[in-house]
């Protein structure tokens, strides 16, 4: 069995949440392989919406083992407020869920560093969601972290007090203006780190390892999206993990061979939630109705998330980086009544027309060159059927699968498990 990947190919938010829970019931396993609570996966069904940050988005599929890996920054104290959730709504998390021992902990601490990073910086701020995660991760290269394994030994709080010091004096020398009271923030944190005790860790590369030769089915869920790769993103406002493919691997402890289909995730316009360069950014009304009708509020911070048309070169580049082999287009409903729509296919690139995504993508640098489309009226949300789909939609559809050559499976058509077109 091989283990099919699925992840987001513009600045995050495209919609995986979603995605993985109506694929899950064809998987036995459901595995988380880098980010961390800065991400918001949301899954509507049954006129419910959930909001996981952590979690993987099968967790609410009985039949699915939910797999939290080693590439995963852990917040014990958000991760509690999720499980807590799961509770009221009778999930039996602890049948399900299990944990790598070599994921690492994000401390109270790492949450003011990151504060402070980000005050310090001022207009020049990334934009991150505040959650540790970039300190978190260099304490990870740094060789300094604690992993949730370490929470199995006995001297594990020594290891805190050390590093929540350095930490703490750290957070001084920023120089900014940060009120926090410590004390109350480990109260609350060692008593999520007692919760997150209770549940299963494992050697999590192992399990996947035995998994495949046991013919079980594995989807590895990516969170964030390609663009916010801290390698190939839009640096430095980017995040701190592997977003793409090769983060799975890293993030799961499974090798190149042994991955088979990559679902590669895009919103049928884009967006960006915090700073950073974004080509195809609107700012007239077509933009603020993507925002309005498309609810385009960060499901983690709740920041309105930055509108603009579809990227076909930063998409292409996704496509490549990651080895798409099927794509998935998301909120196709939320252009319907656009009279017309715009594509980008190439950019003007210090006076040259390029057809890649170039190391500077700032606007001096670069102007986006459109082609375009008749737009659609028809609401879609009620449509369940691709033959029933607006031929204006179908032209925009052809138009992307000729130009990046990889076929379109499902188009979604609404927030709900049910508003999703299989082609
Ligand atoms: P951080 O990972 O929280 O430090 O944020 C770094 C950048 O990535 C910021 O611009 C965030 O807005 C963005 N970001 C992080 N996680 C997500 C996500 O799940 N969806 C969309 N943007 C994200």
């Amino acid at each position: 069995m091989a283990v099919d990947l699925l992840l987001g190919l513009q600045w995050g938010d495209e919609g995986k949440g979603k995605i993985v829970d109506v694929l899950t019931s064809n998987y036995n396993i459901i595995a988380r392989f880098q980010g961390g609570p800065n991400a918001g996966h949301t899954l509507v069904f049954n006129g419910m919406k959930h909001v996981l940050h952590t979690i993987p988005s099968g967790i609410f599929h009985e039949d699915a083992v939910n797999l939290v890996g080693n590439g995963v920054v852990i917040d014990p104290v958000i991760f509690k407020n999720e499980l807590d959730k799961l509770a009221t709504q009778d999930v039996d998390y602890r049948k399900s869920l299990v944990i790598s021992r070599k994921a690492h902990l994000i401390l109270p601490t790492h949450r003011l560093l990151d504060a402070a990073s980000e005050a310090s910086k001022g207009k020049a701020k990334i934009g991150s969601t505040l959650k540790g995660i970039g300190p978190t991760y260099m304490d990870k290269t740094g060789r300094n972290g604690i992993r949730v394994g370490d929470l199995e030994l006995d001297n594990w709080k020594e290891k805190y007090r050390a590093l929540a010091n350095k930490h703490e004096s750290m957070v001084e020398f920023y120089n900014v203006d940060l009120e926090y009271n410590l004390e109350e923030l480990e109260t609350e944190f060692f008593k999520a780190v007692d919760v997150l005790k209770s549940l299963k860790f494992i050697d999590s590369e192992e399990y996947l390892h035995q998994a495949l030769r046991d013919q079980k089915s594995i989807l590895a869920e990516g969170a964030q999206g390609s663009l916010l790769d801290i390698d190939f993103g839009t640096y430095p406002f980017v995040t701190s993990s592997n977003t793409t493919a090769a983060g799975a691997c890293t993030g799961l402890g499974i090798a190149p061979n042994s991955i088979g289909d990559v679902f590669g995730i895009f919103k049928a316009y884009t967006t960006r939630v915090g700073s950073g360069p974004f080509p195809t950014e609107l700012f007239d009304e077509d933009g603020e109705t993507m925002g309005r009708v498309g609810n385009e509020f960060g499901a983690t911070t709740g920041r309105s998330r930055r509108c603009g048309w579809l990227d076909l070169v930063a998409l292409r580049y996704a496509c490549q980086v990651n080895g798409v082999t099927q794509l998935m287009m998301m909120k196709a409903d939320v252009l319907s009544g656009f009279k017309s729509l715009k594509v980008c296919t190439a950019y003007n690139y210090k006076g040259n027309i390029i057809h890649h995504l170039p190391y500077n993508v700032e606007p001096e640098n670069v102007t986006p060159i459109y082609t375009d489309f008749e737009g659609w009226k028809e609401d879609l949300t009620e449509m369940n059927n691709e033959s029933i789909l607006p031929n204006a939609l179908n032209t925009y559809i052809d138009f992307l699968e000729k130009e990046l050559q990889i076929p379109i499976k499902i188009v979604s058509v609404g927030p709900d498990r049910k508003q999703t077109i299989f082609r």
